[in-house]
């Protein structure tokens, strides 16, 4: 990996990315409030409190062992916070493992799309030789779509916590 990668201001037709910080989370807390976020992807609707402690630690950017990048970014539509993209780069990969959250009210709308294309364009150019994974729930529809939109394909092999990987094999290949 490249040395000191670290997330900066994207910006897409409609949306501002910006770097994750601490002071995002009691907008944050609003727009991850609800359970429909949780059903595929597990937990709970995170106070502020909780969020400030969460996005303390992940924009430090890197794991203590810094084996990982870790990639932030709040979506900003018109001033408020609606949703967020990550991704997590393994140095030794690489391998770029990308996530998206978009708040209940704004969904439908092709947020996590357009959020997750242009991170997807950035962390390629930054990294011409990423490969790009996921893990998706294999009745998350929603995030599917996204997936493939970012040229990602579902690989038939499940983690775990039974998430299907994807990945970008067949675009690279
Ligand atoms: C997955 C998620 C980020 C999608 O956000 P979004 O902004 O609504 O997504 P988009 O509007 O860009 O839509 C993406 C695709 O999903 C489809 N879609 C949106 N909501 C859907 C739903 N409830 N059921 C089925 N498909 C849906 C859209 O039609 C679109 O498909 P298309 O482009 O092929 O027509 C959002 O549903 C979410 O935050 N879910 C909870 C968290 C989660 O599961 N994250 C994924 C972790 S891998």
């Amino acid at each position: 990996m490249r040395g000191n990668l670290r997330a900066a201001l994207i910006t897409t037709e409609r949306f501002t990315l910006e770097p994750l910080g601490v002071h995002h989370a009691a907008e944050m807390a609003k727009a991850l409030a609800g359970t429909a976020i949780y059903k595929y992807i597990g937990g709970q609707a995170p106070t502020a409190e909780e969020l400030e402690k969460r996005y303390a630690a992940q924009s430090v950017g890197s794991s203590p062992d810094g084996r990982q990048t870790w990639l932030n970014w709040i979506i900003r539509e018109q001033g408020r916070s609606i949703g967020f993209v990550q991704a997590t780069v393994e140095a030794d990969g690489p391998t770029s493992d990308v996530a998206w959250v978009v708040g209940e009210e704004f969904q439908g709308r092709g947020a996590a799309t357009e959020a997750a294309r242009a991170m997807a364009a950035w962390l390629r150019h930054h990294q011409p030789s990423v490969r790009i994974t996921a893990s998706i729930h294999p009745e998350n529809t929603a995030s599917a779509s996204v997936a493939r939109h970012l040229g990602l394909t579902p690989t038939g092999h499940f983690d775990e916590d039974g998430e299907e990987q994807w990945d970008d094999s067949l675009l690279t290949a």
